[in-house]
């Protein structure tokens, strides 16, 4: 039997292309292996949305050298965004690669890797450039890979990614996911509505749609338009499936009738993730994000109106060639003003191909960049804090994922350990359980909290005296 190695980073879409590139090779008589040196095949799936994830690939590639050659019968490959990104530059980088796959052509996986082990010559297989043809071609050069799942491929059973969006149209000017993911296209309703039943068969009680622009998603077909909201109701019947969730939107597609579908559908997570990137209108301007600070207020409003217990998180990019002090104080008072659950921020990473890397110069230095990052990171982090001490006493319906990170890493084996859930508005709870409760959907009260992770405690059913008055 042959033996695969795979890492993955990068966002869900990778961590879903991993799963079904690791189905479809278990198909083929794959077995998982958990180190390079057990494998037969290792494969990279990878990040290109900040320089930074590129170069630890090119790192990791470095380290197997050695490896690939003592064993030059190995099978090294490089899939995902990095290789449509890069290339032929990742044979040049690392000429012992033997494959490189664009995430349009995954379903080529398994055939180029016999063709590999047959001919011994490298192979790659990659879409278009968006520039290379007419927006059809382009299109059909990104295939939307959704082959069989297979629930003991998931990282846990009871949740599931489900892709209804390929590719992103915005092209916002420091962002590379346009080009290495292609055109937006949006998934057929049927097929959606399927691998979502099937999940449920399955025993998944937790679903989240996937797509760049996810509330940007349309299907038309004669004559008719289906939107996110309309999937939503739609899986909202399937028996079976408890929880949906959806990212990442986009702020100015956040439609009226999404909102209220999210209000009114018992199963939708009141959670919603809306990046603003930054709080000053130059800045939103020169990223081309379509919105003023103003208009994103204003779908905060809305949110709030609609979905009062709303938890709404964030992504900001600190550094964005020309952000000034001033510029700077406005994304903290957005942030101050706005009350995030949560922000993830990131330092500006310049990256060839974009719009950003043609016009405008990287002109922050990387310590202000690094000061802007620490500073608005201590103010959400504080917000965070707050807003979870105010969830202390309270009673959540969590579903069990699995182990805590500590039980994971202390590697606990007994029944009794230390188990994490998610709440409908996504905060994470650490709880005592029993191993046998993972996938349960179980109430806990609150009794601790910092900024990230919320501690409680299962609340027992209740108990009659009864039972104690049975002598043994
Ligand atoms: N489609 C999603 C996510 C895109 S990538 C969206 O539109 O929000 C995830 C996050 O990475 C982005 O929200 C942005 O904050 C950040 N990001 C993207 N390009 C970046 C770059 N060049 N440098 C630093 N951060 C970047
Ligand atoms: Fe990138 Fe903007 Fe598309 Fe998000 S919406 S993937 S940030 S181009
Ligand atoms: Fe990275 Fe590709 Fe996702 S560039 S963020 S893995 S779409």
């Amino acid at each position: 039997m042959k033996k695969l190695y795979i890492e993955t980073v990068g966002c869900q879409m990778n961590i879903l292309d991993s799963e079904l590139v690791v189905a479809s090779l278990r198909n083929r008589g794959y077995a998982l292996a958990d180190r390079p040196r057990k494998a037969d095949v290792i494969l990279f799936n990878t990040c290109s949305v900040r320089e930074h994830a590129e170069e630890k690939i090119y790192s990791a590639l470095g380290r197997l050298k050695h490896l690939k050659r003592q064993h030059p019968g190995k099978i090294l490959g490089v899939i995902g965004c990095m290789a449509q990104n890069h290339q032929q530059q990742v044979f040049q980088r690392a000429p012992y690669v033997d494959l490189v796959v664009g995430p349009g052509q995954l379903q080529q996986i398994p055939d180029l890797l016999e063709k590999i082990a047959a001919s011994g010559t490298p192979q790659m297989e990659v879409s278009l450039d968006r520039q290379q043809g007419a927006r059809e071609t382009i299109e059909q050069s990104f295939e939307s890979y959704d082959p069989l799942r297979m629930p003991e491929m998931r990282p846990s059973r009871y949740q599931a990614f489900v892709r209804i969006q390929i590719g992103c149209d915005k092209f916002c000017t420091y962002c590379i996911v346009p080009k290495v993911r292609g055109p937006e296209q949006g998934r057929h309703p049927k097929q959606i509505f399927a691998e979502a039943q099937q999940l449920a068969d399955e025993g998944c009680r937790e679903v989240t749609l996937l797509g760049q622009t996810v509330n940007s998603y349309q299907f038309k077909e004669g004559g008719k338009t289906t939107r996110l909201s309309d999937l939503l109701c739609m899986l909202s019947e399937i028996p079976g499936i408890d929880r949906l969730k959806f990212v990442t939107n986009y702020p100015r597609d956040m439609g009226d009738d999404l909102l209220q579908a999210v209000g009114s559908l018992p199963k939708c997570a009141h959670y919603l993730h809306v990046p603003a990137q930054s709080g000053s209108n130059p800045i939103l301007q020169r990223m081309k994000r379509g919105y003023t600070v103003e208009d994103y207020q204003e779908m905060l409003q809305r949110i709030r109106q609609e979905i009062p217990t709303a938890a709404v998180t964030s992504d900001f990019i600190v550094g964005f060639c020309g952000e000034t002090e001033e510029d700077f104080e406005l994304t903290c008072e957005l942030v101050r003003d706005s009350q995030f659950k949560n922000s993830f921020i990131f330092k500006y990473s310049q990256r060839p191909g974009t719009k950003g890397a043609e016009k405008f110069s990287d002109d922050v230095p990387e310590q202000v960049k690094k000061d802007r990052n620490n500073r608005l990171l201590a103010i959400q982090n504080s917000i965070s804090e707050k807003a979870n001490q105010q969830k202390i006493g309270r009673q959540y319906e969590i579903l069990v994922e699995g182990p805590s990170k500590s039980s994971r890493k202390q590697n606990q084996t007994g029944d009794q350990l230390q188990l994490t859930g998610r709440t409908m508005g996504d905060d994470i709870v650490v709880f005592q359980g029993n191993r046998r409760q993972v996938g349960q959907l179980l109430h806990v009260t609150i009794y601790e909290a910092n900024a990230f992770t919320l501690f409680g405690e299962v609340k027992t059913e209740h108990v009659g005296p009864e039972i104690y008055s049975i002598s043994p």
